[in-house]
């Protein structure tokens, strides 16, 4: 399971995550009514003037910290001097957004601070915030990953990871992510056990990646030795639950498809 360590305040991890028709299997959790990810329908979502927009905190501040081969996905722990706060929110697998997948979703998980671990996070149903983020192949390389991605060599096998020095979130999270414009709901963690104790957060969005780019992160390899390609969890039904949107405006994330 992520982030083990004591009083973690978020980590950016890019995930990519194994065997998902066992998951039921590992844990009764994983059969839940609230589990995620979920297909967005962007015609049925409900606007929600009060998804005011986020802010980063030590945007563009440099830090040092470990990239980590997990053998599900690859993490980077922010530190804590690092903080994104939502607009008016309290307590603060592969989504598809109108059935259209992506490459790859990088999730900042953020962990209510009076909880250490996720493990323990998971019996209330808004201790975890996670962000997420969508990739999207582009025709040329996106250079501010440029460094995470030179570091991917150094941990292509599972449970090793490497020491990224000078890097900082707006390396990842590009200053044209319009953090106005994201979808809402509440689910579980895409990993086993599922817990459903996560508020989520989609921005609309995508970063940009070449096709060499994205294929850097399937050449790691998952703890059973198979590579880290399309091994997200499928969509899990909504069950009546509601998504919402930041903004009266909705651009659909599909037409941004067609530039490709
Ligand atoms: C990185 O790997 C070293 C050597 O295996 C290990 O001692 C250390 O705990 C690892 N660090 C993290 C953050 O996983």
């Amino acid at each position: 399971m992520v982030n083990q360590r004591r009083h973690v305040s978020g980590a950016v991890y890019i995930l990519l995550l194994t065997g998902p028709e066992l998951w039921g299997l590992v844990s009764q959790t994983c059969n839940g009514r609230s589990q995620s990810p979920v297909n967005i329908v962007t015609s049925k979502v409900l606007p929600d003037e009060r998804l005011t927009p986020f802010h980063f905190t030590g945007y563009k501040e440099t830090f040092y910290e470990s990239l980590i081969n997990t053998g599900h996905s690859v993490q980077l722990n922010l530190p804590s001097s690092i903080q994104i706060k939502e607009g008016n929110l309290v307590d603060e697998y592969k989504h598809t957004i109108d059935g259209e997948t992506f490459p790859m979703e990088m999730h900042i998980v953020h962990i209510k601070e009076e909880y250490d671990l996720l493990a323990e996070a998971s019996k209330d149903s808004t201790s975890v915030a996670v962000l997420g983020f969508f990739f999207q192949e582009s025709e040329s390389a996106n250079e501010k990953y440029d460094h995470l991605i030179s570091a991917l060599k150094y941990i292509s096998q599972p449970k090793t990871n490497v020491t990224l020095v000078g890097v900082s979130l707006d390396m990842f999270i590009p200053s044209e992510i319009d953090r106005t414009k994201y979808f809402h709901y509440k689910g579980s963690l895409t990993e086993p056990d599922c817990a459903e104790a996560v508020v989520w957060t989609l921005f609309e969005s995508t970063i940009p990646l070449s096709r060499n780019q994205l294929a850097t992160f399937n050449q790691l390899l998952f703890y059973d030795g198979q590579k880290m390609v399309n091994n997200y969890r499928p969509v899990q039904p909504l069950n009546g639950r509601e998504v919402y949107y930041s903004s009266g405006q909705l651009a659909l994330v599909s037409s941004v498809a067609s530039f490709i």
